[in-house]
C-alpha cells in the first residue's frame, strides 16, 4: 500500500512570525546547531521522510521584525548528517545566483557525507534586494529565471551523470585507481552556461539528490513537470490542491513521466491542542503578538503598493497589479489576493492569517482533527503527503510526532519503521539511471 509523505519543514523557532516573542522560545535559536540537531532527531524519532530548509542569499526585510539571518542550508544540513541516520535531508538553493559546478558539487557532497539522504530544493528566487547582492540593479524577469533554471539543471544533471557508478576502481595490484574511460564530461555549451566538466565529486550514493521544486506559477509548475521529484506548494482549500495537483500530475506525464514518481507535498501548519479551544487559544496567543506594522510593509511590498495604501481596518484596494505584472513570486502573489478577496479579510486579518504560515493553509484542531485533515486531502487526491509547518519549535514539532503521527500509523498511512536508507528510498522513487552511460551504451550497440 501506498503511504504518505511527510517533511518537517523547519524555521528558527517556528513558522508562526510571533513564535520567538513565546516565553519557551530562544530568540537566538537560528543560528544554534544544537536547536536544528534537537529537531532533525525528533522528526528522525516521528520516521518523517525528510526535512527542509528554505533560503534566499538575502537579509529579508526590518531585522526589528522577528529573528534574522539563518544559516546557509548545506552547511548545517553537513552538521545534521552527523547527528542522524535515517532522514532527509533538503536544502534549498537557488539557480539565480549561482554557478551549476559549485552547487552539483556541494550537493553531491552532502550526498555522499550523509550516504544518499541529500534533496535540492530548487528555487529561481524572487525579490530586487537578492538581485542587488548579485551585480544586478533589477530582478530578472520571471521568464528568464525559470528559462536560466532549466538549463541550469540540464546541466547539473550531465555533471552528477559525468561519472560512471564503476569509474572508481580503486584497485591497488594494477596500480590503477580509476578508469578514465568511464568519465563522461558534459562539454556543455549553452545560452547561460558553458561548463567543460567532469564534476571532480564522484557518482554519489543517490547518483543525485532528490530534486525538489517550489514555485506554483506556470513556469514553476513546468519546471517542476519536467525534473521534480517532490513539489512542495502552498495550497489554501481542497478544491485549489486538488486543482493544483491534477494540472502538475498532467503536465509529468505529457513529459513521458510516470505521474505518481512527482510526490506533491502541499504545506499545512498545525496548531495542535489537547482540546479544539486550547489549540485555538495557542493561535489566537500567537496572533496577539504580531506587530502589524512590519507585516504590512511586507504585504505592501509583495502587493507593489504604498503601505499607507493598506488601511489594517478595510479590504485590499480595488486596483492591485494582475499576476502578469509580477516578476517577484506569481503564485504566492496570487494565492494571498484570492484569499483576501474570497474571505472578504480586512488587512488586519489577512496579516494575522499570513503571520501563521505566509500564505499556507493553518489549522487548529486535536490530533485526531489534524490527522483527518491530513488524511482528507491525501485520500481525496489533492496531495501525496506534507510539508509540516510547525508554528512553535520545537514544541509543535514534538507534538506532531508524538500525537498526531501514532494515529497516522495507527490508521496506516504512515511507516512504523524506514524500510530504506536513501532519501529516494523514503519516496518510494528509484535510484536514477546514469544517462550518459546508458546514452554511450545505446550508441555502442
Ligand atoms: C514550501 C515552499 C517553500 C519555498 N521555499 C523557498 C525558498 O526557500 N526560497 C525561495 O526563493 N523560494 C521558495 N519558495 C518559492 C516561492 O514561494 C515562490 O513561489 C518562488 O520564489 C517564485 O516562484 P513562482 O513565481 O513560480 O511561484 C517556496 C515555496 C514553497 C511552496
Amino acid at each position: 500500500m501506498t503511504m504518505l509523505h511527510l517533511n518537517a519543514f523547519l524555521m528558527g523557532v517556528g513558522h508562526h512570525e510571533a513564535a520567538w516573542r513565546l516565553p519557551e522560545s530562544d530568540p537566538f535559536a537560528q543560528t544554534d546547531v544544537a536547536h536544528f540537531t534537537r529537531l532533525a532527531r525528533i522528526a528522525e524519532r516521528g520516521k518523517l521522510d525528510s526535512l527542509f530548509l528554505a533560503d534566499s542569499p538575502v537579509l529579508w526585510n526590518s531585522i526589528g521584525r522577528r529573528p534574522a539571518g539563518t544559516l546557509e542550508p548545506t552547511v548545517l544540513l553537513t552538521a545534521l548528517a552527523g547527528a542522524t541516520r535515517h532522514i532527509g535531508l533538503i536544502a534549498t538553493a537557488s539557480t539565480t545566483y549561482n554557478e551549476p559546478f559549485n552547487l552539483a558539487r556541494r550537493f553531491a557532497s552532502l550526498d555522499h557525507v550523509s550516504g544518499g539522504r541529500a534533496g535540492w530544493n530548487i528555487v529561481t528566487t524572487a525579490g530586487v534586494d537578492a538581485a542587488r547582492n548579485f551585480n544586478l540593479d533589477e530582478l530578472p524577469a520571471h521568464r528568464d529565471r525559470y528559462e536560466r533554471a532549466a538549463e541550469f539543471l540540464e546541466v547539473s544533471l550531465k555533471l552528477w551523470d559525468s561519472w560512471d557508478d564503476d569509474a572508481p576502481l580503486g584497485d591497488k595490484d594494477a596500480g590503477r585507481w580509476g578508469d578514465d574511460s568511464l568519465l563522461y564530461p558534459p562539454r556543455h555549451v549553452g545560452r547561460h552556461f558553458r561548463v567543460a566538466g567532469p564534476l571532480n565529486v564522484p557518482r554519489s550514493p543517490q547518483g543525485y539528490p532528490l530534486l525538489v521544486q517550489a514555485g506554483s506559477s506556470e513556469d514553476g509548475k513546468e519546471l517542476a513537470a519536467r525534473y521534480a521529484e517532490a513539489v512542495f506548494t502552498a495550497q489554501q482549500t481542497l478544491a485549489e490542491a486538488q486543482g493544483f495537483y491534477r494540472d502538475l500530475k498532467r503536465r509529468a506525464a505529457q513529459f513521458g513521466r510516470d505521474p505518481d514518481s512527482v510526490k506533491i507535498l502541499p504545506g499545512i501548519v498545525p496548531a495542535v491542542g489537547a482540546t479544539e479551544a486550547e489549540a485555538r487559544a495557542l493561535e489566537e496567543e500567537l496572533d496577539r503578538l504580531i506587530k502589524p506594522e512590519y507585516a504590512r510593509a511586507q504585504l505592501a511590498t509583495t502587493l507593489r503598493v504604498a503601505p499607507e495604501d493598506l488601511d489594517l481596518d478595510k479590504e485590499l484596494p480595488a486596483d492591485l497589479p494582475s499576476e502578469d505584472e509580477i516578476q517577484g513570486a506569481k503564485s504566492r502573489y496570487t494565492l494571498i489576493v484570492t484569499l483576501a478577496r474570497r474571505e472578504r479579510l480586512t488587512v488586519r486579518q489577512l496579516i494575522g492569517r499570513l503571520g501563521g504560515g505566509r500564505g499556507h493553509r493553518t489549522f487548529a484542531g486535536t490530533p485526531e482533527q489534524v490527522a483527518d485533515a491530513i488524511e482528507e486531502w491525501y485520500r481525496s487526491g489533492a496531495a501525496d503527503g506534507f510539508n509540516i509547518m510547525p508554528p512553535v519549535l520545537p514544541s509543535g514539532l514534538e507534538t506532531f510526532v508524538d500525537q498526531v503521527v501514532p494515529i497516522l500509523q495507527r490508521r496506516g498511512l504512515f511507516r512504523t519503521e524506514y524500510a530504506g536508507t536513501t532519501l529516494r528510498d523514503h519516496y518510494g522513487l528509484p535510484r536514477p539511471v546514469n544517462q550518459s552511460a546508458r546514452r554511450l551504451a545505446a550508441a555502442s550497440h
